[in-house]
């Protein structure tokens, strides 16, 4: 960096977020640890357009932590439904249950206990902490760790645990030193709103920066080259073969995912490695009977964390009660438009329930 001792790095955040930062966001008005719990979790890996809608249902159905620890899991899971990434929504409520029955409903207010409860990692801690209580403590999300590592030119391997660690200090460094019950909530702010809306991956907008005049990154001329970071993931491709079933009254056959693994403990249609396995049971389901049908959706892609999934559907639609069916049951539409199913899924059952029924 540029300057030394930090160059006022954190006097210069907090001015440029009360100025030109995002203060109306629901979750801002507030130091409810629940509301902003729930807030950070939805917007890990989630924008903030998205987020606003579910935020608002959730807090309706499930105004305090204790509300959500009583709820069941499916109704849980059928909220979150469009979000993605589910393992949060699990961790989600059982968090909430172990706030409930270990904290008396009270959120610990440090962020190193708070790193200890599911689904919390140090970042969101640091959030919530700096956020609720104050407390001088960093954060280093995604958009904060471009933040940071651009301004201090910090070019070490962040694959690297020690790296990472690193940065961790330099990032609890900057952090400010006076009026910290102001300042923490700013700041902290203030440095996520710089990373989504101005030290962009892609062409960042330096001029509008307030870190600009003690700006590593920019005063090299190289911003893209940071977060340095090797050892990217490698993304897969893999297909999925889905059966559809559809009864004469609209219902549709549903499992449980297994507990570990893509879309875990959530409802869905079953679910074929290859295409010959999905005909053989399909063909089974449909059993030459004149009043079954059989067609195929076109397929979706559907892109998860690690791996792109294609998803081919199969529907047999009629009368199946005496066909000879894997596990499962059947689901009504009013059920299965409440509990917790994939997007995509959601997405394809919806298309097949709209041809007309026989
Ligand atoms: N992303 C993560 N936390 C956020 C917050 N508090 N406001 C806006 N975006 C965020």
């Amino acid at each position: 960096m540029s300057e030394k001792a930090g160059g006022g790095v954190a006097a210069k955040v907090v001015a440029w977020q009360a100025a030109h930062g995002r203060n109306h966001l629901p979750w801002q008005q507030t130091r409810d640890p629940y509301r902003v719990w729930l807030s950070e979790i939805m917007l890990q890996q989630t924008q903030v357009v998205t987020v606003l809608g579910y935020y608002d249902r959730f807090l309706q159905r499930f105004p305090d932590v204790k509300a959500l620890a009583q709820a069941e899991q499916d109704e849980v899971m059928g909220l979150w439904s469009g979000l993605g990434y589910y393992s949060r929504a699990r961790n989600l409520h059982q968090c909430a249950k172990v706030v409930t029955a270990q904290y008396g409903g009270a959120f610990p207010d440090t962020a190193q206990l708070l790193a200890t409860l599911p689904g919390i990692g140090r970042s969101t801690a640091g959030a919530i902490a700096a956020f609720c209580f104050s407390e001088r403590v960093a954060i280093l999300d995604a958009n904060v760790r471009r933040v940071l590592t651009r301004v201090l030119g910090f070019d070490a391997d962040l694959a690297v645990a020690q790296n990472e660690k690193l940065l961790w200090d330099r990032a609890t460094e900057l952090l400010p030193t006076g009026d910290l019950q102001a300042s923490m909530p700013r700041y902290t702010q203030g440095l996520m709103d710089l990373g989504a809306t101005v030290c962009t991956p892609k062409a960042p907008r330096c001029p509008a920066c307030p870190l600009s005049s003690v700006c590593t990154a920019l005063s090299q001329g190289n911003q893209e080259r940071y977060p340095v970071k090797t050892r990217q993931l490698r993304r897969r491709a893999e297909t999925w073969w889905l059966l559809i079933l559809l009864d004469p009254a609209r219902r549709v056959w549903l499992q449980r995912r297994p507990a570990a693994g893509i879309w875990a403990g959530m409802h869905c249609v079953p679910v074929f490695s290859d295409q010959a396995q999905l005909m053989q049971v399909a063909a089974d389901s449909e059993g030459g009977a004149a009043r079954v049908r059989m067609w195929e959706v076109p397929a979706l892609m559907h892109v998860l964390t690690h791996r792109d999934l294609y998803l081919h559907a199969v529907v047999v639609q009629g009368d199946l009660a005496a066909r000879p069916l894997p596990h499962g049951d059947w689901f009504g539409e009013h059920q299965w438009t409440g509990i917790g199913l994939p997007a995509p899924i959601r997405k394809l059952l919806d298309s097949a329930v709209q041809r007309p029924i026989l």
